[in-house]
């Protein structure tokens, strides 16, 4: 490795190698000022214990390779990433990227790539589910050109996900089966976390990748359209080691998005299609208060309207808090300003669809022409200062 050191030096500045060697002291130092061959990315959330376990058996199974190991903590409420800076500062092969006010595990793989250079990058969970020991293979695939894309796959022969229960494997099947007709997809386990490519080629598409959701993999292989040459390798899905699974019911609708994404070429974002979802549960809700209001209780109309409106507001402000923004959910005290500064927000949206729906009326009277330009002028303006304003990225 010092060799390699050495020479690569020699040629960046055309010194004399003696001069370079005698800088680069101590095995594992020079390993990593050797051009790092494999970047290996990790996302973590709440995976304290398992970091350190983790990066002893990478560096025992890439023993001989020049590689290094990111690991992108969304700001882990247990403090991962200070375990990972602990270790950064002790060993250069370890690196730490902690993102504050973002969640997501693919948006954190695609950012850990990114700050990558290394030829080759593995993306892989923290929590020992993946095995490492695959790593090496899925490298001389790559090395050797046959692939460009080598896949930890569960479901070809040799593989296994018995950690699974019976519910979370039928919905595994089930989603993997849809991706592949409606996206067709060829490989057998689009929804694996662990696999390893070409950085070049993860690259090219990167701006087209989601950042939302948990399918990573089926992301980057939709996108490619069929271009990338990929190679599937067997490996047993094991049990975690410390702590618990993220993945909740919610990934579901994660799903869900990225399959629109995909089928409409990334014209329907499915935060804005909830989002108008719970627009439309706020009208219900509307009308049903108003009719208490104003027919069981005797308030006035406008009063009515009123407690309807203010009604209508705060359950879409809950529900889009739940399910629109459950990746940005706000908690605590920040909800009570998320929902006056909501309620703001709606006030002038409010204002926007009355007047976008009488200036088209102005210019031509069809009722319901201009009642929907004005409904969907609102939606449009509370969706986008709602992002703003409400839930916006601190
Ligand atoms: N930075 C970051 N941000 N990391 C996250 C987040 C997040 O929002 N959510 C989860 N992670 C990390 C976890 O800390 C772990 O290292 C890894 O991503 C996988 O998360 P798990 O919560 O352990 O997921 P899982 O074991 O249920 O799911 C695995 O298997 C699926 C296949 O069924 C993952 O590998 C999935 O990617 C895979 O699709
Ligand atoms: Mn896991």
């Amino acid at each position: 490795m010092a060799r390699i050191y050495a020479g690569a030096m020699d040629r960046l500045v055309g010194q004399a190698p003696q001069h370079v060697s005698r800088t680069g002291d101590g095995e594992s130092a020079s390993q990593v000022a050797a051009a790092r061959e494999l970047s290996v990315v990790v996302p973590t959330f709440n995976e304290r214990d398992n970091v350190a376990v983790l990066f002893a058996r990478l560096a025992e199974t890439l023993d001989g390779i020049a590689w290094e190991v990111i690991f992108v903590d969304d700001n882990s409420p247990d403090a991962t990433w200070r375990r990972v800076q602990e270790m950064a500062q002790r060993d250069p092969r370890v690196r730490c990227l902690r993102r504050i006010g973002r969640r997501g595990l693919s948006g954190a793989c695609i950012e850990g790539i990114l700050a990558s250079s290394a030829p080759y990058v593995a993306v892989m969970d923290a929590d020992l589910q993946h095995d490492e020991t695959q790593l090496p293979k899925m490298l001389a695939l790559l090395r050797g050109g046959d692939a460009e894309l080598v896949v930890g796959s569960r479901y070809i022969d040799g593989g296994s996900a018995d950690s699974f229960n019976r519910q979370r494997r039928g919905a595994s099947e089930f989603a993997t089966t849809l991706a592949k007709k409606l996206l067709r997809v060829e490989i057998a386990d689009p929804m694996s976390g662990f696999f390893m490519m070409r950085r070049d080629r993860f690259e090219q598409v990167a701006p087209e990748l989601s950042v939302q959701g948990f399918k990573i993999l089926l992301d980057i292989v939709a996108t490619a359209k069929g271009q990338l040459r990929a190679v599937e390798i067997p490996y047993t899905f094991g049990s975690r080691l410390h702590g618990e699974s993220k993945l909740d019911s919610m990934v579901a609708l994660d799903f869900l998005g990225l399959l629109l994404a995909k089928l409409t070429g990334d014209a329907v974002s499915l935060r804005f299609l909830l989002f108008a979802l719970v627009g439309s549960i706020g009208l219900v809700v509307h009308l049903a208060v108003l009719d208490v209001a104003f027919n069981l209780f005797g308030y006035s109309f406008a009063g009515a309207q009123l407690i309807g409106a203010v009604a209508a507001m705060t359950s879409n402000f809950v529900l889009n808090n739940f399910l629109t923004y459950r990746d940005q959910r706000l908690k605590g005290l920040a909800v009570l300003r998320g929902l006056l500064t909501f309620y703001l927000v709606c006030s002038v949206g409010l204002l926007a669809n009355v007047g976008v729906a009488f200036s088209i009326y102005g210019q031509q009277p069809i009722w319901w022409l201009a009642g929907a330009a004005g409904a969907l002028m609102g939606v449009v303006w509370n969706y986008a200062m709602s992002g703003l304003f409400v839930w916006r990225k601190r």
